[in-house]
């Protein structure tokens, strides 16, 4: 829910990573500006300023979505997951997580946060993707280093037809 206020901030409330947290934001502000600097949750990357790298990508409400393309007064009363919140602080590793490690699917890693997160919800909803349903599924997302092959292999050792939450 949004509530305005006379300084022009509204308060925003969300449900983040499991937890409800009420924010207090210009309607300018960006989700991903609040997830990384009022949330502390940099784990969710910018990389660039085009809506077109998906480092940003997040989960909202079951839709893997840019968080530089929505305000933070849209998501009111959303459930939203970052890349910290699929797994639990001390391990173990999402299946996800595990599978890019194992098949060397990173480089410098600044893309593989919004590349797991994406990657999350085209398994959830297709858990038997083929490699070109991968490459497709992945297709919003840009990777600078890796030249995808890998990224593609780690995603499809768990494209196994059952579901990865
Ligand atoms: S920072 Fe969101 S798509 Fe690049
Ligand atoms: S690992 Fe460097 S951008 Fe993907």
């Amino acid at each position: 829910m949004t509530r305005g206020s006379s300084d022009a901030l509204h308060a925003v409330d969300l449900r983040v990573n499991g937890v409800d947290r009420t924010v207090n934001v210009e309607a300018r502000r960006l989700l991903v500006h609040v997830l990384r600097e009022d949330l502390a949750l940099t784990g969710t990357h910018v990389g660039c300023d085009t809506s077109q790298c998906g480092a940003c990508t997040v989960d909202i409400d079951g839709e893997a979505v840019k968080s530089c393309t929505v305000l933070a007064v849209m998501a009111a009363g959303s459930s939203v997951t970052t890349i910290e919140g699929i797994s639990p602080p001390k391990g173990p590793l999402h299946p996800l997580q595990s599978a890019f490690h194992e098949h060397h699917a990173l480089q410098c890693g600044f893309c593989t946060p919004g590349m797991i997160m994406s990657a999350r919800q085209l398994l959830a909803r297709k858990p038997d993707a083929s490699e070109d349903e991968i490459r497709h599924g992945l297709s919003g997302n840009i990777c600078r280093c890796t030249g995808y092959h890998n990224i593609v292999e780690a995603i499809r050792s768990l494209s196994s037809g059952k579901a990865v939450a």
